[in-house]
């Protein structure tokens, strides 16, 4: 099979590359990534040298890059995305730019080039906050943030493209990753660089929101298992099961980290902070998907991966990182205000 895997720059999607060429030896990998801020072409030096892989600097919104590359391909694994809550809330415009018309761009691409499969890789926000129970596939598709509502319009053009044209698309919908290679905005490397520099851990409101924690090894193999083994029309959610707080993403780090519980601090809320999601993956698991790794023993890798890399992330943290980290953080409202 020779895969495009779009965004495969990022955090999942190096992983996916990584794991496809590893695991898959008659496979090629062509990556088309953008670089945003968020990607890395570093995350991807451990297959530099492998013949199979190719890697392409461009945007999925750019048409005619796009059928060129779909036209010597057989599939399309789609990762590119602008991936952040918070940024969204900030500048939702580019998260609908790529998000939505980036997808519509690469379907349009896939099916001039007669693709027998197209996956498109989206996320447990596109329900929305679950209060109770467990999201199956089939719920209505509720999102609260630009993010997320980015996310499920480019579901509803993948539905739009299956019923009107036969297009053949899986759609995995998988919950909060965490692990190497990951860009420290998102809770777990933010919380994990901060504390190995003693700064503070910035926890939204009263830190009770609970995510459903993935390992990304074990999000790179979901999405393997929809690609080759999972039906053409279906979707698959991808979660662990468990339910983390952000407090409990805090005490877990700095207890690994041997830090003081005082580098807890509690910050404004994330405006529209979906409360919790929780997603009933049955149905990958009847193809063959069984994620393993616990919270606990992720974590503590995922550290130990931290503490060896530090000349992969500390150079992130610099510049219009820390612009968007002050112009984000608001200290707490006053209690009872
Ligand atoms: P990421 O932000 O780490 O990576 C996104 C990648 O897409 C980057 O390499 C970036 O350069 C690239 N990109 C952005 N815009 C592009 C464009 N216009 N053209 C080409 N490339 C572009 O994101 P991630 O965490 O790896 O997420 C990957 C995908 O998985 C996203 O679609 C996201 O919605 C989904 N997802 C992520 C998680 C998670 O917790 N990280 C969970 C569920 C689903
Ligand atoms: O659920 C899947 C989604 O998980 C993916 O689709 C998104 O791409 C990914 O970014 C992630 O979204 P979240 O918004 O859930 O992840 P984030 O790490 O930003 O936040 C996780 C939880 O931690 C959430 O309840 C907010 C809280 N949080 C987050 C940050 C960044 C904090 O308390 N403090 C923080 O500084």
């Amino acid at each position: 099979m020779r895969l495009l895997v779009t965004g495969g720059a990022g955090f999942v999607g190096s992983e996916f590359v990584r794991m496809t060429l590893r695991e898959h030896p008659d496979d090629a990998v062509v990556v088309l990534d953008k670089l945003t801020y968020a990607g890395n072409e570093r995350n991807l030096d451990p297959v530099r040298n492998d013949s199979r892989f190719r890697f392409v600097r461009g945007d999925i919104c750019d048409q005619t890059l796009v059928h060129e590359l779909a036209s010597a391909t057989d599939v399309i694994v789609n990762f590119a995305a602008e991936s952040h809550v918070d940024r969204s809330l900030e500048a939702p415009g580019q998260f609908i730019l790529t998000d939505v018309y980036g997808t519509f761009t690469l379907m349009e691409a896939a099916r001039e080039a007669r693709h027998a499969r197209f996956v498109q890789v989206s996320t447990d926000e596109v329900y929305g906050e679950v209060d109770s129970g467990s999201s199956v596939e089939n719920d209505p598709l509720l999102p609260r943030s630009p993010y997320s509502a980015s996310k499920a319009g480019a579901e509803l053009l993948v539905n739009a493209y299956r019923a009107s044209y036969g297009f053949p698309a899986v759609i995995t919908r998988g919950s909060n990753t965490y692990g190497p290679y990951q860009y420290p905005e998102k809770i777990i490397p933010l919380f994990i660089t901060n504390a190995l520099d003693d700064l503070p851990l910035p926890i939204y409101g009263d830190g009770t929101a609970v995510r459903d924690y993935l390992h990304v090894s074990e999000h790179a193999t979901g999405i393997d298992t929809a690609l080759r083994r999972g039906e053409v029309g279906t979707d698959y959610n991808l979660g662990f099961g468990g339910e983390t707080s952000g407090v409990t993403v805090a005490d877990a780090v700095l207890r690994m980290l041997e830090k003081p519980a005082a580098l807890k601090q509690f910050v404004r809320d994330r405006p529209g902070h979906d409360r919790r999601y929780s997603l009933d993956s049955t149905r990958l698991r009847a193809v063959g998907w069984t994620p393993h790794i616990s919270f606990e023993e992720g974590l503590r890798s995922t550290i130990d991966w931290y503490v060896d890399h530090e000349e992969w992330w500390r150079p992130l943290k610099s510049g219009e990182f820390w612009d968007f980290y002050r112009r984000n953080y608001k200290p707490a409202d006053p209690v009872g205000s």
